[in-house]
C-alpha cells in the first residue's frame, strides 16, 4: 500500500547487529554430513555461518548497537518489536526479556511472520508512529540452531543464527517509508514447518519455487505504489535465503544484481535476522546514503511475504 500523505512518519536514526563467535564452515559440515563446500557455495552461496547464543542475548546486543549509533539511551524508546520465530521460549515472548535486558521502560511484543518478519515488524512500528510513539526500537533476532536437526542436510547447511536492530524515531515531515505490502498463504503452512520440539523441516524446492514467485510480486506492487520503477531501486535488500532466489528475483523485477546487498556468504540464513544484517551491512559499507531509495523484500514459513519501500533518511 502507498503510504497517506500527512501521515506522521518515521526514519531510522541507528542500526546494530550481533553475531555469535563461533564460525563453522562448509568445510566444518561435510565432516558430519554427506555434503561439500563446493556443493553448497554453488547451490546456496553460503559459505559460513554463525552459530550459538540465545535469541534474546543476540537480540539485546543487537538493540544496544542500535540505541548507541542512533545516541539514544534505553528510558527514551517506547517500545520493543522483535521479530523472530525461534524465541527463547512459548511463554513470555522474548521481548520482554529483551525489553529488560536493555532497560526499556515501554512495551514489548514478539512478531512470528518467519523470514518476512522484520519487514512486517518494521511495517507495524511505523503504524505505531503514527498514532503516536516517538521511538522504536525493531529488531530480527533469530537461533536457527536450536530448531535444526544438524544430521539433516536439507536444513543444516542452510541456517544460522544472528540479530539486527534498528532504532525508528518519529518526524513530522513524511518520514522515509513509501509504501509496503504483507502477505500470507496459510494453505502452504506444511512447506516450511517446526512442530512444537520437534526441527525445522523445509520442501526446499517447492520453497524455492513459490519464493521467487511471491517476492517478485510483492516487490513489484511495493516499487509501484511508492510511485517508482524498478530502475527507480538504487539498492535492494532481499531476505538472505539462497543467492540464486535473489538472483532469480533480481533478474524478473529487471533489477541488477549488483544493487541486491548479499550477506548469506557469511551468515547463511537467518530468518528474520537476514533482511536487518544486510542492512547494517549496506549502511556501515557506505553502499546506502541518505535520499537513496531501497527495498526490503522478504518471504517465509506460512507462507509469509512482505515489502517495503523506503526513501533512505526520509
Ligand atoms: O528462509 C526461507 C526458506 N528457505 C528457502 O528459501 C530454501 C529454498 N530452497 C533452496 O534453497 C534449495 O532448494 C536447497 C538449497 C534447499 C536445495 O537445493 P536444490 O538445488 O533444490 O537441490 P535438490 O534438492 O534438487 O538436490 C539436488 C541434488 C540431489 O542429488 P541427485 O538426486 O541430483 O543425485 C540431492 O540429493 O543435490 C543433492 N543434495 C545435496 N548434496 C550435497 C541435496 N542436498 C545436498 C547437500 N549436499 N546438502
Amino acid at each position: 500500500m502507498p503510504v497517506p500523505k500527512g501521515v506522521r512518519g518515521g526514519v531510522v536514526t541507528g542500526w546494530g547487529i550481533a553475531v555469535p563467535d563461533k564460525v563453522v564452515t562448509n568445510d566444518d559440515l561435510s565432516l558430519r554430513m554427506d555434503t561439500s563446500d563446493a556443493w553448497i557455495v554453488e547451490r546456496t552461496g553460503i559459505r559460513e555461518r554463525r552459530i550459538g547464543g540465545t535469541t534474546s542475548e543476540l537480540a539485546i546486543e543487537a538493540g544496544r548497537r542500535a540505541l548507541e549509533r542512533a545516541g539514544r539511551r534505553p528510558d527514551e524508546i517506547d517500545a520493543v518489536i522483535l521479530a523472530t520465530t525461534t524465541p527463547d521460549g512459548i511463554v513470555p515472548g522474548t521481548s520482554a526479556t529483551v525489553q529488560h535486558g536493555i532497560g526499556v521502560p515501554g512495551g514489548a511484543f514478539d512478531v512470528n511472520a518467519a523470514c518476512s518478519g522484520f519487514v512486517y515488524a518494521l511495517s507495524v512500528a511505523h503504524g505505531l508512529l503514527a498514532i503516536g510513539a516517538e521511538r522504536l526500537l525493531v529488531i530480527g533476532a533469530e537461533t536457527l540452531s536450536r530448531i535444526t536437526d544438524w544430521d539433516d542436510r536439507s536444513v543444516a547447511i542452510l541456517v544460522g543464527d544472528g540479530a539486527g536492530a534498528v532504532v525508528l524515531e518519529a518526524t513530522d515531515g513524511p518520514g522515509q517509508l513509501l509504501s509496503w505490502n504483507l502477505g500470507a498463504d496459510g494453505s502452504l503452512k506444511h512447506l516450511l514447518k517446526c512442530d512444537h520440539g520437534g526441527y525445522l523441516y523445509m520442501d526446499g524446492k517447492e520453497v524455492f519455487r513459490k519464493a521467487v514467485r511471491v517476492v517478485v510480486e510483492s516487490a513489484e506492487q511495493a516499487i509501484a505504489e511508492a510511485g517508482l520503477t524498478p530502475a527507480d531501486i538504487d539498492v535492494m535488500i532481499p531476505h538472505q535465503a539462497n543467492l540464486r532466489i535473489i538472483s532469480a528475483a533480481c533478474q524478473r523485477l529487471g533489477i541488477p544484481e549488483e544493487k541486491a546487498v548479499v550477506v548469506i556468504d557469511r551468515y547463511g540464513n537467518t530468518s528474520s535476522a537476514s533482511i536487518p544484517l544486510a542492512l547494517d551491512d549496506a549502511l556501515t559499507t557506505g553502499r546506502l546514503e541518505p535520499g537513496m531509495n531501497v527495498l526490503l523484500t522478504g518471504f517465509g514459513g506460512g507462507m509469509t511475504w512482505a515489502s517495503a519501500v523506503l526513501r533512505w533518511g526520509g
